[in-house]
């Protein structure tokens, strides 16, 4: 099997983690056994990926439509959370994680935002991969958001409607200072972006795998970074054009 180039690693790779469900469902075991072994991936592929040098890592841990769910399993979810984020403060410490959550935090409970600031504050000084968390996240949600900001700007006389262009925008969301995905990788194949990064997303490479998220491991990531290292990614340019750029 080919190796990995290391060069052509995406620098910002975004994940949606599906499947856990589905993964119990099939062993007849509670959805929440799961989303417990989804959390194992999850430390699995924050290591591994921290390891090859992803300068940014986006993990949709929690969207804002998920609070639909029976109110049990959102107690799970929002428990399992808090202890990820708890007992991991240590290894992102030992691999100089820094650790960062969007999406609307003041939905989340209380002590879950205890145990996120903490995290937050004591990775600040880190500077190797930074790990961002999605909770109550949604897309139209967060642009919906920029657009209110720009708008009490402009109101307050400080920002001229002129001077709103792509970037000032991209700046104003909940991802301010964070390159846009390269990859998008999906779990549990499904083919949908669901609400996730979309303004963001937009040139991003789109990986999609049939694997349920418990089952997504340092095999599996590798593969998909191998099909994302044979694609071209032309930013609407012809192929002709790409190569005269890096001769
Ligand atoms: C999708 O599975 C998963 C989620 C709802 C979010 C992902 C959550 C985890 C991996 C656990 C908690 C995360 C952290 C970071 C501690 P699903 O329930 O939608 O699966 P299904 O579509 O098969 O029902």
């Amino acid at each position: 099997m080919d190796t990995l180039k290391p060069e052509n690693l995406p620098g910002h790779l975004a994940v949606i983690m599906d499947g856990n469900g589905r993964w119990a469902k099939k062993r007849m075991l509670r959805r929440i056994v799961g989303h417990q072994k989804g959390v194992e991936t999850v430390r699995v592929i924050v290591d591994e990926c921290s390891r090859l040098g992803i300068r940014y890592l986006t993990l949709f841990a929690f969207s804002a439509e998920n609070w639909l769910r029976p109110k049990t399993e959102v107690k799970a979810l929002m428990a399992l959370l808090k202890k990820y984020v708890r007992d991991s403060t240590a290894r992102m410490m030992q691999n100089d994680i820094r650790f960062n959550v969007i999406g609307k935090r003041a939905d989340l409970p209380a002590d879950v935002n205890v145990e996120l600031d903490a995290a937050i504050q004591k990775t600040a000084g880190n500077r190797g991969m930074l790990l961002t968390l999605a909770l109550s996240y949604g897309g139209r949600q967060e642009i919906v958001s920029a657009a209110k900001k720009l708008a009490i700007e402009v109101q307050a006389g400080r920002l001229d409607p002129e001077a709103i262009d792509e970037r000032l925008f991209t700046e104003s969301l909940f991802t301010g200072g964070i390159p846009e995905p390269d990859l998008l990788i999906r779990t549990s194949g499904e083919m949908r972006i669901s609400n996730f990064l979309l303004w963001q997303l937009a040139y991003a490479e789109l990986y999609f795998t049939e694997v349920n998220w418990p089952d997504f491991d340092k095999n599996q990531l590798a593969i998909a970074f191998r099909n994302y290292q044979a694609r071209e990614r032309r930013f609407g340019m012809t192929s002709d054009q790409l190569r005269q750029g890096q001769e």
